[in-house]
């Protein structure tokens, strides 16, 4: 996971886009329901969402793994995404989350999670983000 991280925040940092995530993209079918509890284990844990989108999805709580991996994502431009903050969110419905999580957002630190995410663990994730947004804070 954190040689994944790294090449991430490398590629970044440099601007550089992943070759055409975009143009690979499925018609989404309707997206069945995820499990928040799943996706939650999934969030904190293999997915490695929580070392930029903070532990549980609170921003400013990051685990720390390495200095270099913290200073790194001190560095990304954008900034990752206050999950917990549905105002500030881009992604408008469902779909849109599911495209941001697998193919990741080019030239930014959100990269593709395709290669280490089944569909049926990223709809988890929606479950999950859901119930971060309804929370709030
Ligand atoms: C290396 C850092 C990093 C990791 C790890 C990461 N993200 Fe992100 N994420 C970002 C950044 C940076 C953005 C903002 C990209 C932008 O503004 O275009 C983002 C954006 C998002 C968005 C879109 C938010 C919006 O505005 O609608 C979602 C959803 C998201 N991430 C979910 C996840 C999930 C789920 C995981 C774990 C599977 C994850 N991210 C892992 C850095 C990361």
């Amino acid at each position: 996971m954190r040689t994944v991280l790294m090449a991430a925040l490398l590629l970044g940092a440099a601007g550089i886009a992943p070759a055409s995530a975009r143009a690979e993209e499925p018609v989404v079918p309707p997206l069945p329901a995820g499990d928040a509890a799943r996706g939650k284990a999934i969030f904190n844990g293999r997915g490695g969402c929580a070392y930029c989108h903070g532990t549980d999805g609170y921003i400013g709580r990051r685990p720390h793994e390495s200095d270099a991996l913290t200073q790194g994502i001190a560095k990304l431009n954008p900034q990752p995404a206050d999950l917990r903050n549905a105002a500030a969110l881009k992604a408008q419905d469902e779909t849109q989350r599911f495209l941001s999580i697998k193919f990741g957002h080019p030239g930014t630190g959100m990269f593709a999670k395709k290669h280490i995410l089944m569909d049926h663990e990223i709809t988890d994730l929606l479950a999950y983000l859901a119930v971060l947004r309804s929370e709030r804070q």
